[in-house]
């Protein structure tokens, strides 16, 4: 195998470039081989200057995330940035791509930069918890100033490299010829007195505006970091940018670094960054997926309008196909309505708008979808309507085409049977809103064909979603595991929890909302629709709540009626206590003869994970996900989980799926029939894995 790093010489120019796919992370050997190579170039006497460079598609992403959390190698990346710095020779870094991380600090470790007008660059590193480790945090400050250093690093966002060269980052912009450039730059700096980052001080000079803006964004991030670790570290790490010589503040850099690395934070964060990228590779993704340039949709509501969108900001031809003229009128409106606020934020112009809703063709006919590659329904949730369209669907769309549903819990099965193509029925769930939720849940049925799903993914990827691979069972992944936490969220409120201690519990945990919260955002009615509709079927001795039937009775459906669990005043989405509610719940209380007694915050956060990762467990021994780290995409991408915790089957291991399984059976004490602990839980305990042993 050819090294990750080589030299080669233009005339007294080394070119040392890195080439290590697919993004040029820099693992141990291309530490140790960037230190050999600039060590060689310096001892070659016919060497003039030295430029860096990345091979393919970028300059580097940054250090190999797949190294952290084993033993830490040496040379570490601060000590090659050193190296780098150090150099007798001038070394110009000629960036492309995107430059991130230990990536951009090995840039800002050499002593000029040359880039691509198309080069991002950026520290991501808070996004896994941690900071940026190979000098960045002393080196930005020195040449960007506080601020800007600041901002780029407490947020991660990558930025133009347009505005970097505003901010002293980039000594030249090139539109192309990248390396043609960076050979004629190097030419002209050779000779010259070359400056060091670790010398300079035009970003550290202004001591009382600096100490302002730590203050400012130390202040800031209380209320904005949503009880993340690392960005403050950030900030105590530009500080000592400030306040202490530079190999000492590389020392606190180092300190703090590590300390950010053993954080529960980064091991969730990390975990989340592997799980997404992991869950799109399905057994079917190397099936070549079918033609995919024009899509129908059938239903101009929440769903329907939600879909179309996101279809056309895909690329797609959408034919939205609705009941009636005044329903598609409607549903006309609804994706209207979205653009024309795009516009009014000035994110898009009238003219962008137009030309995108030329691609858009609202029918009432079926006959219209006779030509499109691939049909994704969003009509009102009952198998007889559903399975209407599929029948009338299967006489009018061309052979070869994708059938979909966006059905929430439908059997995809049952729709299949109505057509005389099964193998091109498959369950395409989007979340709400669909044009910007990330995930979708891919629900392969039992007669799907493989190119179905494959064309299923492919659809993801145009729309730049998160896919997830599910089996066909009642609300799939997450609306199946919701099934369950969410009545564990009415037993206690039975118990004797209120709502809004509850909703208190689980924000302090990291969602950005409660249940019951939630439960007023999206509207009571739909669920006490689904109940009523289940009333006859529910089993006797299965625990029911009444709570959120009493509500409904009284016309409180949450935010869009004022009144929910909590009380709205007219236009304002944060909501009141309600005493009438309490008096509600006290009221069903007695009815049952229930006690009530208190519970801590943490127990209640106990109970509701204990059932979320018992029906996840099952949902895994049922093979309706393929793997654990599937199931905690879900929960981060459709549900909110907080990703600093990586997920419920990450947050498991954290905790140990024995204390998950000894929670269970202790609440099993009180109702054995609900607190069933998972045959795979128990597997796991008894032979002392993980989850992470499955993934
Ligand atoms: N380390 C290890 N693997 C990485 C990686 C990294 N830094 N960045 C990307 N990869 C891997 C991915 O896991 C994926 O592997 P797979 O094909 O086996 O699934 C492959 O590279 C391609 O990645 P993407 O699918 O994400 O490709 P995209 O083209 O969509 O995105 C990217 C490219 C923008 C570079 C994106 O991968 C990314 O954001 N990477 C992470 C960048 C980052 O966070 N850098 C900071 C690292 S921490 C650090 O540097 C610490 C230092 O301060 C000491
Ligand atoms: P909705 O009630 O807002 O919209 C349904 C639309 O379907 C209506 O505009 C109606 O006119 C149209 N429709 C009904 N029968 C039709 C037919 N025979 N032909 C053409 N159009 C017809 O419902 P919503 O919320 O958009 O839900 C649609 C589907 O998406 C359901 O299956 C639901 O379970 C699912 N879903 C809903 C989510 C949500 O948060 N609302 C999330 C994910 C899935």
């Amino acid at each position: 195998m050819s090294k990750p790093v080589s030299l080669e010489k233009k005339n007294h120019i080394a070119l040392i470039t890195i080439n290590n796919p697919p993004v040029n992370a820099l693992g141990q050997a291309v530490r140790s081989g960037l230190i050999e190579k600039i060590e060689e170039a310096e001892q070659d006497s016919e060497v003039k200057a030295i430029i860096l460079r990345g091979e393919d598609k970028c300059f580097s992403a940054g250090a190999d995330i797949s190294e952290f959390g084993k033993t830490r190698l040496e040379p570490h990346l601060p000590d090659v940035c050193n190296r780098i710095e150090a150099s007798s020779k001038p070394v110009v870094a000629a960036i492309h791509g995107t430059t991130l991380g230990g990536g951009f600090e090995v840039a800002l470790s050499a002593h000029y930069r040359i880039a691509l007008s198309s080069t991002k660059i950026g520290l991501p590193e808070v996004h896994l918890g941690i900071l940026p480790g190979a000098g960045g945090t002393q080196r930005l400050p020195r040449i960007a100033g506080v601020h800007a250093a600041l901002e780029m690093m407490t947020t991660g966002k990558p930025v133009s490299v347009k505005k970097g060269a505003e901010i002293n980052l980039i000594d030249r912009l090139v539109e192309d010829k990248l390396m043609e450039s960076a050979l004629s730059f190097t030419e002209e700096i050779i000779g010259k007195e070359f400056k060091k980052s670790r010398d300079r001080n035009d970003g550290v000079s202004d001591s009382s505006k600096n100490e302002a803006s730590l203050k400012l964004f130390r202040e800031t991030l209380e209320k904005t970091a949503g009880g993340l670790y690392s960005p403050f570290r950030i900030v105590d790490a530009v500080e000592a940018a400030l306040s202490l010589p530079f190999d000492e503040g590389l020392k606190k850099e180092r300190e703090l670094f590590i300390d950010c690395m053993n954080s529960p934070q980064s091991k969730g964060l990390i975990h989340a960054f592997f799980s997404e990228r992991k869950c799109a590779k399905f057994p079917e993704s190397k099936t070549e997926a079918r033609k995919l340039e024009t899509v129908g949709v059938i239903g101009g509501g929440t769903m329907g309008s939600g879909i179309t969108i996101a279809a056309l900001d895909a690329g797609f031809e959408v034919t939205m196909v609705e009941r009636d003229e005044d329903s598609i009128k409607r549903g006309q409106k609804n994706v209207e309505k979205v653009y024309n606020r795009h516009i009014e934020k000035g994110r898009m112009t009238k003219e962008q708008v137009g030309s995108v809703l030329k691609r858009y063709k609202p029918s009432t006919s079926f006959e219209d979808l006779g030509d499109v590659d691939m049909v994704i329904e969003a009509v009102f949730e009952e198998m007889s309507v559903k399975q209407g369209v599929f029948e009338k669907l299967d006489k009018v769309i061309k052979p070869g085409a994708v059938l979909a549903s966006n059905t929430s819990y439908l059997d995809i099965d049952q729709l299949a049977s109505k057509t005389n193509r099964p193998q091109d029925v498959i369950g395409l769930h989007f979340f709400s809103p669909a044009n910007l939720m990330k995930l979708l849940e891919i629900v392969v049925p039992s007669k799907v064909s493989k190119d179905v799903v494959s064309t299923g993914i492919k659809l993801a990827k145009k729309m730049r979603k998160v896919p997830v691979r599910a089996g066909n069972c009642d609300g799939f992944i997450g609306n199946r595991i919701l099934g369950s936490y969410g009545k564990v969220a009415l037993f206690i409120m039975e118990d004797g929890a209120t709502p809004y201690q509850i909703d208190e519990a689980i924000r302090e945990f990291g969602y950005p909302i409660g249940p019951f919260e939630m439960f007023d955002l999206a509207g009571g009615d739909i669920g006490w629709a689904n109940r009523k509709r289940s009333a006859s079927t529910r089993k006797k001795e299965d625990r029911y709540v009444h709570i959120p039937d009493r509500l409904c009775e009284n016309g409180w459906f949450g935010q869009k009626t004022g009144r929910g669990y909590y009380l709205y005043e007219e236009g304002s989405r944060k909501g009141k206590q309600d005493p009438e509610v309490l008096k509600i719940i006290e009221e069903e209380r007695s009815k049952k003869g229930i006690k009530p007694r208190s519970f801590t915050n943490e127990e209640v956060i106990e109970r509701y994970l204990a059932a979320m990762i018992n029906e996840a467990s099952n949902v895994l021994y049922e093979e309706v996900a393929t793997r654990p780290s599937d199931i905690d995409v879900v929960e981060l991408y459709g549900y909110a989980f907080p990703r600093f915790r990586g997920g419920p089957m990450k947050y498991a291991d954290m905790i140990g799926p024995e204390k998950v399984l000894n929670d269970i059976r202790e609440f099993a004490k009180e109702d054995p029939i609900f607190w069933k602990p998972s045959p795979l839980l128990e597997k796991l305990v008894k032979e002392g894995k993980s989850f992470e042993n499955l993934n």
